[in-house]
Formats: C-alpha cells, sequence, structure tokens
C-alpha cells in the first residue's frame, strides 16, 4: 500500500504516529514559507505542513504543489494548537508534518476546483466530470447510490429474490417511448432495440418458474428529457408470481422501510397512504401529488354556474369545470401584475386561458370580477373553499384536464414558493388503479395508460364495450415529494383478455405476434398469476440526497440533448462501418 491510512481517517489519537498520506492537494496557503496543504481522497480532508526546518528539499517542492496535483506524504501526526483546532473538519484536530514527499503526478490548471462553492456551469462540469466528482456533494451522492443499491440488493436477497440478467440487444418493448436502435452487422438491415426495460423478459421468468426475479437493470428510452428524466436510467425491478397487488405493495414499502431506517434513521408508517387514480385526479390534479402540504383543490362549479362572470358560465356551459385552491392567508403576498402575469403564465402553459381571483374580505370576495357574483353567491363560495379573512382564492375554468393540469402545476408552485413544506420530509403514497386506456385525440384511439399487459379490473370487463376510459387497472405507482418512484401492475395471465385487450388498443393479431409474439407464445405454456414493478433508482437517490436534478446522482449523465459531453456522444462513425452496416445516411439539409 503507498498509504498506511486515508485523508478522512486521523484523529487526536493517532498523535505522535508517523504515517504515510496520499491524495489530492486541494488547497494551498503559504504562511511566511511555513506551506499549509489540503490533502483531499475520496474520505475526507487532513492538513499536511511544509515546515522550512523539515529539511529544504522537501520544503521546495512543497511550495510548488498546485491545486489538484497527486501527492504522497510521509511524516509524524501533530496535534493542532487549541486556537487552529477546525471542528468543522473531522481530522481537524491534527496536521501531518511532512518529512518526506512523492509528487506522482502533476495536474495541469483545473478549469474549476472541486472545493469551490462558486459552481461553474454545467457543461464545464459535465466536460470536466472527473473533477466534478471530486466535488464532496457529488461523491456524497455517489456513495448514497451505492447505498440504496446495496440495501436494495440484500432486501430482496433475503427475501428469496433471484438476480437474473436479461439482454440488452434484444427486441422494442411496450413502454411506449421511441427505441434505441442498434444495426446488426450479421443480419443486413435488421436492428435490435434497446430495452425501455425489462418487462417481456421478466414475465417471461415467470413462466419458466423463477417466481421472485429482481434486477438492478439499465433501462433506454428516446424521449423529451426533463430535470428528473434521462434516456438512459436505471430500475430497481422485481417481478413475482402467485402474488396479488397488496402482496407487490408490501414487498416494496418493505423495500422502503430499510431505506427509510438505514439512510435517515426514521421508522416509516406502514403501510402507506393510498389513493385511487381518481381521488388524485380530483384532490390534488395529478397522478403524481406532493403530499407533503395540503392546499387541495375544490370545485365550485355547480356555484358560479348561474353567475354573470361570462367565462364561467360559458366553461360551465360547455362541460368543463371551475376549479380553483385556497391560498391561505396571502391575499395581499401576490401583486396584480404577478397574478396576471407570472401565475397566469404558468397554468397558460398546461392549457388555461385564464386565472380569476380573488381575496376574501369580510367574508365576501374581493376583486376586479367580484361584482359578477351576488353575495349569495360570494358567501357559498366562501364557505366551500373554507375561505377565511385575507385568504386569496384562486380558480381556472376549463376542460377537467386543463383545471387538473393547471392547478396542479400551480399548487406546485405555490408550495414551493411559499415554503408550505420541510425540504427535508418525504411523503410517500401510493396512486391505485389508474384507468387501463387513455383516449389519444390526436390518432383517435385508445392507448395504454401503462402498458397492455396490465390486468383489469374483472368487475370492469363490461366497459371494455360500453365506456373503455371506465375500465381501471391493477396498476400503481409510488408517489415521493412529486415525483413518481415506481411503477407497476399486476399483469395479465389469461389470453382472451389479453386478446381484448389488444382489440381495445386495436393492435391487429400479427402486428402482435410480431412485436410480442415470443412472450403470448410463452403465455401458452402455462402462466402463473404474476405482477410487478419497477422503482426509479435514479429518482430515489435525487430524493434521498434531496437534488432536484436527476444528472446530480449520475457519475456520467447525459445533457437535456442526450449528449455525453466528457466523451463526446454520440459522435459520427467511420464510413466503413457504416459500409459493414449497409448504412446510407439521408441528413436533412
Ligand atoms: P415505467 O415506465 O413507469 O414502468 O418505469 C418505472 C420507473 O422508472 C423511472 N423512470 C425513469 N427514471 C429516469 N429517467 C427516465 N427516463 C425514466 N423513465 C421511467 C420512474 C418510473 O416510475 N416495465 C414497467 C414496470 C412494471 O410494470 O413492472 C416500467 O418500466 O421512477
Ligand atoms: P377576461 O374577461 O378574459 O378579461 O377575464 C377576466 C378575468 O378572468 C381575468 O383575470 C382572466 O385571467 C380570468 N379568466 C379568463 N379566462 C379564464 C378561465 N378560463 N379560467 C379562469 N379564469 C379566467
Amino acid at each position: 500500500m503507498l498509504r498506511s491510512h486515508n485523508c478522512g481517517e486521523l484523529r487526536k489519537s493517532n498523535v505522535g504516529e508517523t504515517v504515510q498520506l496520499c491524495g489530492w492537494v486541494d488547497s494551498y496557503r503559504d504562511h511566511g514559507g511555513v506551506v499549509f496543504i489540503d490533502l483531499r481522497d475520496r474520505y475526507g480532508k487532513t492538513q499536511v505542513v511544509f515546515r522550512p526546518e523539515e529539511g529544504s528539499e522537501v520544503h521546495i517542492e512543497g511550495r510548488h504543489l498546485r491545486s489538484e496535483d497527486v501527492i504522497q506524504v510521509a511524516g509524524e501526526v501533530v496535534p493542532r494548537t487549541e486556537k487552529d483546532v477546525n471542528p468543522k473538519m473531522v481530522t481537524g484536530e491534527i496536521d501531518v508534518r511532512v518529512r518526506e514527499l512523492k509528487v506522482f503526478s502533476k495536474s495541469k490548471t483545473p478549469p474549476f476546483e472541486p472545493r469551490t462553492q462558486d459552481l461553474p456551469n454545467e457543461e464545464l462540469r459535465l466536460k470536466y466530470r472527473f473533477i466534478d466528482l471530486r466535488r464532496e456533494e457529488l461523491r456524497k451522492a455517489m456513495i448514497l447510490r451505492h447505498k440504496l443499491t446495496k440495501l436494495a440488493r440484500d432486501y430482496f436477497d433475503e427475501q428469496g429474490f433471484l438476480d437474473i440478467e436479461t439482454p440488452i440487444l434484444g427486441k422494442s418493448t411496450p413502454e411506449g417511448a421511441r427505441d434505441y436502435l442498434v444495426p446488426s452487422r450479421v443480419h443486413e438491415g435488421e436492428f435490435y432495440a434497446l430495452p425501455q426495460s425489462p418487462q417481456i423478459f421478466k414475465q417471461i421468468l415467470m413462466v419458466a418458474g423463477y417466481d421472485r426475479y429482481i434486477q438492478i437493470a439499465k433501462c433506454f428510452r428516446d424521449e423529451d428529457l426533463r430535470a428528473d428524466r434521462q434516456p438512459e436510467f436505471t430500475q430497481i425491478d422485481l417481478e413475482m408470481s402467485f402474488v396479488e397487488q397488496d402482496d407487490v405493495l408490501s414487498m416494496v414499502e418493505g423495500l422502503l422501510a430499510v431505506w427509510m431506517k438505514e439512510l435517515r434513521g426514521v421508522d416509516l408508517q406502514l403501510p402507506l397512504p393510498r389513493l385511487s387514480h381518481a381521488e388524485a385526479m380530483e384532490r390534488f390534479g395529478t397522478d403524481k401529488p406532493d403530499l407533503r402540504f395540503g392546499m387541495e383543490i375544490v370545485e365550485i362549479t355547480d356555484l358560479v354556474a348561474d353567475s354573470d362572470f361570462g367565462v364561467f358560465k360559458n366553461v360551465v356551459g360547455s362541460g368543463g369545470r371551475v376549479r380553483g385552491l385556497n391560498v391561505k392567508g396571502v391575499g395581499d403576498r401576490y401583486s396584480r401584475r404577478v397574478l396576471d402575469n407570472d401565475m397566469k403564465n404558468l397554468v397558460g402553459e398546461h392549457g388555461a386561458k385564464g386565472l380569476a381571483y380573488f381575496k376574501v374580505v369580510g367574508g365576501k370576495l374581493e376583486s376586479s370580477i367580484a361584482k359578477f357574483f351576488n353575495e349569495e353567491q360570494q358567501k357559498a363560495i366562501v364557505e366551500r373553499m373554507q375561505g377565511e379573512d385575507g385568504d386569496l382564492l384562486l380558480y381556472v375554468a376549463d376542460q377537467p384536464d386543463v383545471t387538473s393540469a393547471a392547478l396542479a402545476a400551480l399548487r406546485n408552485h405555490l408550495g414551493k414558493d411559499l415554503e408550505l413544506y420541510d425540504p427535508q420530509e418525504m411523503a410517500i403514497a401510493w396512486i391505485l388503479e389508474f384507468p387501463l386506456v387513455t383516449w389519444n385525440e390526436d390518432e383517435q384511439r385508445w392507448d395504454a395508460e401503462h402498458h397492455m399487459f396490465c390486468n383489469p379490473f374483472e368487475e370492469d370487463l363490461e366497459y371494455f364495450v360500453t365506456d373503455p376510459s371506465k375500465i381501471r387497472a391493477r396498476s400503481y405507482d409510488l408517489v415521493c415529494n412529486g415525483y413518481e418512484g415506481a411503477s407497476g401492475s399486476i399483469r395479465i395471465h389469461d389470453t382472451k383478455i389479453q386478446q381484448q385487450v389488444f382489440d381495445l388498443l386495436k393492435i391487429d393479431p400479427e402486428e402482435a405476434e410480431e412485436r410480442f409474439g415470443f412472450l403470448l407464445e410463452a403465455l401458452r405454456y402455462g402462466a402463473p398469476p404474476h405482477g410487478g414493478v419497477a422503482l426509479g433508482l435514479d429518482r430515489w437517490v435525487m430524493l434521498f440526497s434531496m437534488y432536484d436534478n436527476i444528472r446530480d446522482v449520475i457519475a456520467f449523465p447525459k445533457t437535456q440533448k442526450a449528449s455525453d459531453l466528457l466523451s463526446g456522444a454520440p459522435s459520427e462513425v467511420d464510413p466503413k462501418q457504416l459500409r459493414d452496416l449497409h448504412i446510407k445516411l439521408d441528413l436533412p439539409k
């Protein structure tokens, strides 16, 4: 070993020992000839000191060290005088007095220093990711990621799960995003698809009898990226046989309890709260509500249908709804400019045509449009909203889905802006009973809400002919602080029901055979009832580390435009490689 200790290890009890440390020069200070260096490695920092009296050569070399040089020092652990003790550093009670120095490698001047408080732009951080990863925050995130993964592996191992790998080069999977394709050289003109998830293979494993499967699986989806989405991400993917929904949910809850206990020291209250999809949409306008705060959506459609306010009346007349939020006690906080511009634009991004607002004063409404509501209507609205003097009431009138999306976004914005929750808190809940299908207006057809292998509720089978929007699936999402942290379902193991679903989705038998034939065939050879779920590992690391950007918890992430700035991927390839693959480019001008 080139070192006797790491840089986070030495304490007062080591005083007097001769030690060897290795690491990076984190900071450099020259105090009248005495050189102080914070030596850094993955474990921490230790101050090492070069004194002129230690021998001129070592001291001279010490004076030439600069940020990010990699060195080895040998010397004695000495106590710091009381006034020099640094209580913020675990090694802050000692120094290492350097007697020998070896420079392993000099560093070019780094584009930014790992200890900087003043972060450069993200592009630079991603290009020099090896320096970025030296920062304490990222190091903590990587360690947390390791712990979450390790705890998950151990937990599922204890529960009898087998870790089985599924192929990366495969066939298109049913998650519905665009595939990443890989051309085959051997099979001219044919392509593999990278898996959007191991969905089909894990179901086949159930048919094969591996009744508890788990995999920390890489998934690939060519979709529009957001702060919580990467094109290449990791799932904790599991599937179980001979189970019902509650069995899968409690298996996942067990993992969350372990995570909370081990990482936060918190006893998670189980079972977790459960909301139906319909209830979540009514109360929060979204299927991934942030449950750290209340401020639920309230409907006033019936109270304003006969008002003189044209906007509301027209919307109600055309089958729309009027819904709103009571923002407690902030009637004077937001200026008209903020309400009419910023907040109106925010709901506008979700399709709302306006934002109506009132202040509650003396049990009645106050605003430029209050005059369109008679006294009785005003009182009824205040009562329905549980309004008190000084409250701000905000409304969107529109078709139901627009009111939901707009108010959900507004609620999230206000929750954050008004600091209605403790950012440390994690509010986790299940959302159940998703609709099996949603209507795709553009393409005039039904789309699977989750994927086409979700089992519908038996009592809803009649709606296949009468009203498919009413069919509920045995599917579930786990939400935390407004993020979707996991998703899964009980699957269809009955080929007749599977056919019904394909018919509804207008997937003709030939297409089904072509796309998923190998799963359908497997299901014909003795399929156990089964179900599973996949947790978005990156998102849970993000939630536990309280980052709001998924890139901060991935060692080598991709940008919003799916490029890797460190390696330069994607990039052009050698023409010969293209010829071997029989590929000719036809690029837009
Ligand atoms: P789903 O597509 O909902 O389900 O994915 C499961 C979970 O994976 C996470 N996730 C993502 N994380 C980061 N970047 C992305 N682009 C991304 N997409 C999804 C989310 C999500 O809840 N095969 C099914 C699971 C099943 O039915 O068992 C599936 O993949 O946290
Ligand atoms: P207008 O009559 O369009 O000037 O709108 C009067 C007020 O009603 C403005 O504050 C608008 O933002 C608001 N408003 C307009 N359309 C809607 C709507 N669909 N839902 C809620 N408020 C609206």
